[in-house]
């Protein structure tokens, strides 16, 4: 039970898929009280019972590309909790025309900045709310992909978000070290998802993937949900700044190993 005693803020729980629901999922078994935020009323028909049964009955709307609901979510959070000890940002996304065909020939100044704005932004922007009222040893946590380092089709603008994501997990760190709060970012590898089914040709990443990882095959939210939970933990205490990637190993790979001719 090592995060007894924590409580921790989970955004982005969307349906049971969720990358957040398996990070809920671990950090509930290790002890800690749950609060959600969720984007828009018709995503609390899903987060509800999954909420409940986790024992939480916070749930609270907030929708990261206004600054006047990010406030408004942190002054409902204070009627539950006066201070607590970090939040998980599983939030992502880029219009659907984005991530179809040519990167050079599909973006556009709209989708790069949209895709920006609440991939990247919302998780400064969300810290910048919580920082009143975070304890000692708080940790904030977020999820990115390998498209930040490398190029990959379709991913497109979302793989810049990510890059800007994953150097806003550095600035944060710098910015929140002082305060003994620590910030990081889990690198999964492909998950099937509501936010990923998005990706043109999605099920050939995952089949891909499986073919290149050192471990044969793809991972599960609730692998992520372990890591995700021992980051947000004391046992990580000396852990800020950082990439941990949680991808079968396939970052660390250049080629399948069935290549070997
Ligand atoms: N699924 C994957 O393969 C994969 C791999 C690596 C990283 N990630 C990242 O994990 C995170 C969670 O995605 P997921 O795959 O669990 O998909 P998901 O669709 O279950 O979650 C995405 C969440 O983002 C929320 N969201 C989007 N716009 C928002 C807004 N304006 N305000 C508040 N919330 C908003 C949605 O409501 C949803 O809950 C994303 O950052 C995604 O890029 C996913």
């Amino acid at each position: 039970m090592f995060l007894k005693d924590k409580k921790i803020l989970i955004t982005g729980l969307a349906n049971k898929y969720s990358i957040a629901a398996g990070i809920a999922h671990a950090m509930h078994r290790e002890g800690a009280s749950l609060a959600f935020t969720y984007q828009n009323e018709r995503m609390l028909k899903n987060l509800a019972p999954i909420a409940n049964e986790l024992g939480s009955s916070i749930l609270i709307e907030c929708d990261v590309s206004s600054d006047d609901s990010i406030k408004k979510s942190f002054t409902q959070l204070k009627k539950h909790w006066d201070t607590f000890d970090g939040f998980v940002h599983s939030i992502g996304f880029a219009p659907a025309d984005q991530l179809l065909g040519d990167f050079v020939d599909v973006t556009t100044r709209e989708g790069f900045k949209i895709a920006h704005d609440i991939s990247s932004y919302s998780f400064t922007a969300l810290a910048k709310a919580a920082k009143p009222m975070l304890n000692d040893s708080s940790a904030l946590l977020t999820l990115t992909y390998l498209g930040a380092m490398q190029s990959l089709p379709n991913y497109n603008v979302m793989g810049l978000a990510k890059a800007s994501l994953e150097a806003n997990t550095r600035f944060l760190a710098a910015s929140l070290g002082s305060d003994n709060i620590r910030v990081n970012a889990i690198s999964a590898g492909p998950i099937k998802t509501l936010a990923a089914s998005g990706v043109k040709n999605f099920r050939k990443m995952l089949s891909q993937h499986s073919e290149r990882a050192p471990l044969g095959r793809t991972v599960t939210s609730e692998e992520v949900g372990n890591v995700a939970a021992f980051l947000c933990s004391d046992y990580a205490s000396g852990i800020t700044g950082e990439i941990t990637y949680v991808d079968a190993g396939f970052n660390t790979a250049a080629m399948p190993l069935n290549d070997k001719g």
